[in-house]
């Protein structure tokens, strides 16, 4: 994986896992954004935090359904360059993928319930939908893009893996998305960590986004 140092925006001081919960009451209630992470098993959204991080804090496998509960991590940020040694945390919240068909339908209405509860009660911030940059246009993904614009829910589409695309496949690739999905999307790599610090600028303004939104009824 990609771990040469780079010029990042944002430098992360420390990254560990708080909990696991599988209903709303073991969420931690401390403040700081939480961005979800939504997308079809085995997408990449473990190996995408641990690229966000920078070291390895959630579980990857190449079986899918791995990640089965609301994973919480927190990520401690400072501003690099002159910024006088200002924090932040955010919280990104691995949540269980969907469209894993040996968990057949009942696993996909625990995707949807808990991750309901969780947007609803729980003041999940805001959601990355992750996507395989190598398959645009599916039907699931056209689902939970749905579900989530729906909910009026702030949101940031990533197209991950590729890397393993070559430069004009990924062009078309993006595009794709971005026409089926309706919003740009990102291109991003956990293997290289192309796209990492992009991802962080639209982490923090997806978390701005919820600041700026008025508290729920
Ligand atoms: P579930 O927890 O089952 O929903 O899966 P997930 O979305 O968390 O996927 P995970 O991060 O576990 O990755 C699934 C597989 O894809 C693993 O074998 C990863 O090594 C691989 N993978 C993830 N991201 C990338 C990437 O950017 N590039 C490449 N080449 N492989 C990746
Ligand atoms: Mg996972």
């Amino acid at each position: 994986m990609g771990r040469e140092p780079q010029a990042l925006p944002l430098k992360v001081l420390a990254a560990e896992f708080v909990t696991s919960a599988t209903s709303v009451a073991g969420v931690p209630s401390d403040p700081g954004p939480r961005i979800a992470l939504v997308g079809r098993s085995n997408v990449g959204k473990s190996s995408l935090i641990n690229a966000l991080a920078g070291r390895a804090i959630a579980r990857t496998s190449a079986t899918p359904g791995r990640t089965r509960l609301a994973n919480f991590y927190r990520v401690t940020l400072a501003a690099s360059a002159g910024a006088g040694g200002r924090r932040s945390i955010v919280y990104l919240v691995d949540l269980p993928g969907y469209g894993y068909a040996r968990g057949g339908h009942g696993a996909q209405f625990a995707f949807a319930q808990l991750a309901e509860e969780l947007f609803a009660e729980k003041g999940l911030a805001a959601a990355l939908l992750v996507v395989d940059a190598r398959h645009p246009g599916l039907d699931a993904d056209r689902r939970a893009r749905d579900w989530l614009a729906g909910r009026g829910l702030a949101f940031g589409v990533v197209a991950t893996k590729v890397d393993k695309l070559s430069r004009a496949e990924r062009a078309r690739a993006i595009r794709e998305i971005a026409a089926t999905l309706e919003g740009p999307a990102l291109a991003f790599s956990a293997a290289t960590g192309e796209g990492r610090d992009e991802l962080w600028s639209m982490i923090a303004e997806l978390g701005r986004a919820r600041a700026e939104r008025p508290a729920r009824e």
